[in-house]
C-alpha cells in the first residue's frame, strides 16, 4: 500500500478562496430559482457567479 498524504490545506482560508474564486455551473436548471443574478447576466451587468455569490462564505453554511 502507498504511504497515505495530506494533499491540501484544509484550512478556513484555502475553503474561502476557493469559494471566491470558482465559478458556479449557472446554466445548469438547479440554479434557474437565482432569478436576479439570470437577469443581470442577460443584460450584461455580471459575467460570472461564484461560490461566494449564492452564499458560500456565510459562516453558518460550514459552521453550525
Ligand atoms: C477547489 C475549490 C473548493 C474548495 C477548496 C472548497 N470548496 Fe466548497 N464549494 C466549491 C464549489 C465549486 C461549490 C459550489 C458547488 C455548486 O453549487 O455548484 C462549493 C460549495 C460548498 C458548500 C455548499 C454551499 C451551499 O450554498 O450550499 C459547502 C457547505 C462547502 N462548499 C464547504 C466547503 C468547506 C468546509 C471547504 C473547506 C474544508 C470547502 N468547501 C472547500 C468549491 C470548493
Ligand atoms: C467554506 C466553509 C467556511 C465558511 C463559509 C466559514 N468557515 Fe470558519 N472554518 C472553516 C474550516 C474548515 C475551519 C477549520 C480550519 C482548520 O481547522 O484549520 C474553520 C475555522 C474557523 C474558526 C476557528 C475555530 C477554532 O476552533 O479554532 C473560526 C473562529 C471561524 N472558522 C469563524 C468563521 C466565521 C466568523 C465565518 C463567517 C464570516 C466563517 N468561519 C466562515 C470553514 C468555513
Amino acid at each position: 500500500m502507498e504511504v497515505v498524504q495530506q494533499m491540501s490545506p484544509l484550512s478556513m482560508g484555502w475553503c474561502i478562496n476557493c469559494h471566491r474564486q470558482t465559478e458556479v455551473n449557472f446554466n445548469d436548471t438547479y440554479y434557474s430559482a437565482y432569478e436576479d443574478y439570470h437577469k443581470e447576466m442577460k443584460d450584461g451587468d455580471r459575467t460570472k457567479v461564484t461560490v461566494e455569490d449564492i452564499g458560500g462564505l456565510e459562516c453558518q453554511k460550514c459552521h453550525y
